[in-house]
C-alpha cells in the first residue's frame, strides 16, 4: 500500500524534474548538431529591398544562411487563387515565403552553423534595407482612426433589451484597460530536428499539440503521416503559446532539411515577446444597473482589443458576462483592430481572463453604489441556468464557491467601508471576483498494456506544460483499477503513441480521463473474465466468480462476500498463459447537447496598500473552485496555486510596453517586464467544492487549468479600492497609480 494519503500522489515526474534528468526540447544532441539562429527586421513594416548575406555566409562557422531569396520549395507555402485573393488578414505569415516586413523582429533570415555562438555572432552580420511604411502598434490610434474588423466573430449580441442598465435605480459606467500581456514561460521555445531523408523528419519540439503539429508540418511539407514524429518528453511552462507551430519552428524544419543535418534552434528571451504569442491588450466599457435591492437589470459589455495585421485573432471576451450573472437585459460588442506587431494567441483563460476583470471590478462599482456587500450582490444574482444558451448546467457549484471562500478569508468580519481599515502605515483591504470557464470533453485515445509481472501501461500523445497531467491519470488509473500507482507506468509526449489530446483549453483532464477510465475499467472485465473460473472464488454459494461479486483493490481481485478469497491481478494474467492483457479505449468528444458546462473560481484577496509608496502586498489569497471532481488534490492545488501567482503578476506587474515611434518593443526581457516571484506570493489557500460533474464524462472532473486565472484581477483590484478607496480601472496596479 502506498504510505501517502490517498488523495495525494506526488509528481511521478518530480525526480525526474527536479535532478535535471527531465529533457527538454532544446536539449537532445546528435552526432553533427548545427544551430539556427534568427535574424530579425529592424522596422515594423514595409518592404525589405536588400538582404546582404554576404558577411554572415563568410563567418567563421557557418554552414548556410536561408532568406526569403533562397528558401528552398515549401509545398504547403503554396496557395490556391481563392487563397491568394483572401484578404493579408486571412493569409498568415509565411516564414521566408517574401520580402513583406510585418512585424518588428520579423525573421529575415536564419543563420546556421557549427556551433551557437557562431551562429548568434553571424546572424549579428546580417544587413537589410527597407522601404518603410507607415505603420500603427496603438490601439488607441487604431480606435480613433482604424475600422474594426467584420464578420461573425464580431456579431453584437442582446437579450432581452440593450442598453437597459441606463434605466435602473442604480447604476456604473466604466472603462477598464489592460496592456498586452505575454506568456514567458520559463523554458524558451526552442526545437531539434532531425530529417532522416527528405520526406521523413523527427523532432523535439516545446508543443502543446502533439497531433495538429504533426498535421501542420505533413502539410507543411507534403509528407506522410507516419514519417513525422514529434516527440515531447518535457515542457517547462507555455500557458497557450505553444499550440502554433511558430514560423522559428518552421524555419528550422526549412534549414534542417536544406543542410541535411541534425539542428537545433532556440529563441532569446526578447524573441519570446514577438514570436510566440501574447495576451492582446484590451480596452472594455462596462455599464450596468440594478434595483435597489440589487437585482441586476442590464449589463452592457463593450470590448476593444487588437490583432495583428495577417492573423485574425479572437477570442471570448465578452462571454462570460452573458451568463455569469441572471440578468434579463444583457447586450455585449467586440471589436478588434489589426496592429503592425506580432501574431497574439490565447493565453491563459483566453478572452474570458479579459473579461472577468472587467465584469468582476463593474459588479464591485455596482455593489458599493447600492450599498450591498459585493458577496451579497452576486448570491442576488445567482443564475440557476444559462440564460445565454436556455440550458441547465451540467452542475454549478459556484454558491458553495462563494461560502467556501468567504469563510475561510473571514469576509464577513472585515469593516465593508472602504479605506477603513489601517495596519501601521498600511491600508487593510479586501476584495472578490468569480472566474467562468468553459467544461469540455473532446476526442482521445489511450493504450494500454498490464503484463504478468504486474506492471501497467498507459499509453497516449499527449504533452504535460506543468499541470502534472500524468500524474492526475496515474493517480485515476490507480483509483479506477485498484492498483497501486508504483505499479502504473504512463507513457507520453510521442505522435508514435495513439492520439492524445491537447494539453489546453482546460479539457485535458476531462477528455484523456475519460479515456483512461474506460481503459481501466474494460481492464477490471477483462481480469474478471480471467479468474471466473478460479476455484478461490468458489463458495457453497458462488460457482461463477462475476465481476460484480469482486472487490478490485490495491492489485488484487477480493470476493465482496469472503474477503479472504483473494487473486492478484499479475497471478490471474500468469495463470492464464498471457503474455499480457492489451487494450485501445478511447473517449469521444461529448457535445453537451442539452446542458451547459463550466468550471467555475471565486477568489478573495487581502491586501495591504502602504500609504506613502503605494506599495501593494497581497497578504492573503484564497480561492474556492468547482472544477467537479478533483482527480489528484496535490497536482490540481498546485494547478491553482499557478493561477493566483500569474493572477498576481497580471494586477500588479505584468505590462508589454511598445515604442509606437519605432513599432518595436521596450520591455523585452525579464529584467523590465516584471512578473510575481516568491517574494511577491502569500500563502494561497486553495479549496476544491470537489463535488462530481454527473454529465460531462464518467470521472466526474471538468477543468481546472484556465478558470483559476479568471477573476484573479478583479478581486486583487476590488481589494485595492477597499483599502484605498481608490478605484484604479487600469490594469497594472502600480504605485504610481495609487499615489497622488
Ligand atoms: Mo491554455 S490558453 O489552454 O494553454
Amino acid at each position: 500500500m502506498d504510505q501517502r494519503s490517498p488523495q495525494f500522489l506526488d509528481r511521478v515526474d518530480g525526480i525526474q524534474k527536479v535532478t535535471g534528468k527531465a529533457k527538454y526540447s532544446y536539449e537532445y544532441d546528435f552526432p553533427g548538431m548545427v544551430y539556427g539562429v534568427l535574424a530579425g527586421s529592424t522596422i515594423a513594416k514595409g518592404t525589405m529591398t536588400v538582404i546582404d548575406t554576404k558577411a554572415a555566409a563568410n563567418a567563421p562557422g557557418v554552414i548556410e544562411v536561408i532568406t526569403h531569396l533562397n528558401c528552398p520549395e515549401v509545398p504547403g507555402y503554396k496557395r490556391t487563387p481563392e487563397q491568394e485573393k483572401a484578404p493579408a488578414i486571412r493569409q498568415g505569415y509565411r516564414v521566408f515565403s517574401d520580402n513583406i516586413i510585418r512585424f518588428n523582429g520579423q525573421p529575415i533570415a536564419l543563420v546556421i552553423a557549427d556551433t551557437y555562438e557562431r551562429a548568434v555572432h553571424a546572424a549579428s552580420l546580417i544587413k537589410a534595407t527597407y522601404k518603410e511604411e507607415q505603420y500603427n502598434t496603438d490601439i488607441h490610434a487604431a480606435i480613433k482612426t482604424g475600422k474594426p474588423l467584420e464578420g461573425n466573430a464580431y456579431r453584437e449580441y442582446i437579450r432581452g433589451e440593450a442598453n437597459a442598465w441606463q434605466k435602473a435605480e442604480v447604476k456604473i459606467e466604466a472603462e477598464y484597460t489592460m496592456p498586452i500581456e505575454v506568456h514567458n514561460p520559463m523554458e524558451i521555445h526552442g526545437i531539434t530536428i532531425v530529417w532522416e531523408g527528405p520526406d521523413k523528419v523527427t523532432l523535439y519540439e516545446k508543443t502543446q499539440a502533439l497531433k495538429s503539429t504533426q498535421q501542420n508540418i505533413m502539410r507543411a511539407f507534403g509528407l506522410k503521416e507516419e514519417n513525422v514524429r514529434i516527440i515531447t518528453q518535457f515542457i517547462g511552462g507555455a500557458f497557450g503559446s505553444a499550440f502554433n507551430t511558430w514560423p522559428h519552428s518552421m524555419a528550422a524544419l526549412i534549414g534542417a532539411r536544406k543542410v541535411q543535418k541534425p539542428l537545433k534552434l532556440s529563441l532569446r528571451r526578447d524573441q519570446m515577446f514577438t514570436h510566440v504569442g501574447y495576451r492582446p491588450q484590451a480596452i472594455q466599457k462596462l455599464a450596468m444597473g440594478a434595483t435597489k435591492e440589487g437585482k441586476l437589470t442590464g449589463i452592457t459589455h463593450n470590448a476593444m482589443a487588437m490583432t495583428c495585421s495577417f492573423n485574425e485573432f479572437t477570442e471570448g471576451i465578452v462571454n462570460g458576462s452573458r451568463s455569469l450573472y441572471a440578468c434579463p437585459n444583457v447586450n455585449t460588442s467586440y471589436k478588434v483592430y489589426p496592429l503592425d506587431l506580432g501574431q497574439p494567441t490565447w493565453m491563459r483563460g483566453p478572452g474570458e481572463t479579459t473579461g472577468a476583470y472587467a465584469l468582476e471590478c463593474a459588479m464591485d462599482e455596482l455593489a458599493y453604489a447600492a450599498g450591498i456587500d459585493p458577496l451579497e450582490l452576486r448570491i442576488r444574482n445567482y443564475a440557476e441556468t444559462d440564460l445565454e444558451r436556455n440550458k441547465p448546467y451540467s452542475s454549478k457549484f459556484l454558491k458553495e464557491c462563494y461560502q467556501l471562500g468567504a469563510d475561510k478569508i473571514k469576509w464577513h468580519e472585515r469593516n465593508p467601508q472602504p479605506r477603513s481599515t489601517k495596519e501601521g502605515e498600511w491600508w487593510v483591504g479586501y476584495g472578490t471576483g468569480s472566474g467562468i470557464f468553459s467544461a469540455w470533453r473532446g476526442d482521445a485515445k489511450v493504450a494500454a498494456r498490464f503484463l504478468p509481472d504486474g506492471t501497467f501501461i498507459l499509453q497516449t500523445g499527449v504533452t504535460d506544460m506543468g499541470p502534472g497531467t500524468a500524474t492526475a491519470m496515474t493517480k485515476l488509473a490507480s483509483d479506477v483499477l485498484g492498483l497501486s500507482a508504483k505499479n502504473i507506468k504512463f507513457e507520453m509526449g510521442d505522435t508514435n503513441l495513439p492520439p492524445g489530446p491537447m494539453q489546453g483549453g482546460s479539457g485535458t483532464t476531462s477528455t484523456l480521463g475519460t479515456a483512461v477510465n474506460n481503459v481501466c475499467v474494460n481492464i477490471k472485465k477483462k481480469l474478471a473474465e480471467l479468474v471466473k473460473n478460479n476455484p478461490v472464488f468458489h463458495t457453497a454459494t458462488v460457482h461463477e466468480a462475476k465481476a460484480e461479486d469482486l472487490l478490485f483493490e490495491d492489485g488484487y481481485m477480493i470476493l465482496a462476500s469472503d474477503k479472504s478469497r483473494k487473486v492478484s491481478y499479475a497471478d490471474a494474467i500468469r495463470s492464464a498463459g498471457l503474455s499480457q492483457i492489451e487494450i485501445l479505449e478511447s473517449s469521444e468528444r461529448n457535445p453537451m447537447a442539452n446542458h451547459s458546462a463550466f468550471s467555475y473560481a471565486v477568489h478573495f484577496v487581502k491586501v495591504k496598500v502602504h500609504e506613502t509608496t503605494g506599495v501593494v502586498k497581497v497578504v492573503q489569497a484564497v480561492a474556492a473552485v468547482d472544477a467537479g471532481k478533483i482527480v489528484n488534490e496535490l497536482t490540481a492545488e498546485s494547478q491553482i496555486i499557478g493561477s493566483v501567482v500569474g493572477g498576481i503578476s497580471m494586477s500588479l506587474m505584468e505590462e508589454g510596453v511598445i515604442d509606437h515611434r519605432y513599432g518595436r518593443w521596450v520591455n523585452n526581457n525579464f529584467g523590465d517586464y516584471h512578473v510575481a516571484v516568491n517574494a511577491d506570493v502569500p500563502h494561497v489557500d486553495v479549496l476544491f467544492v470537489n463535488k462530481p460533474d454527473p454529465v460531462l464524462n464518467p470521472i466526474g472532473s471538468k477543468g481546472m487549468g484556465e478558470v483559476g486565472m479568471v477573476g484573479f484581477a478583479a478581486a486583487l483590484a476590488n481589494a485595492v479600492f477597499h483599502a484605498t478607496g481608490k478605484r484604479v480601472r487600469e490594469l497594472p496596479i502600480t504605485p504610481d497609480k495609487l499615489i497622488g
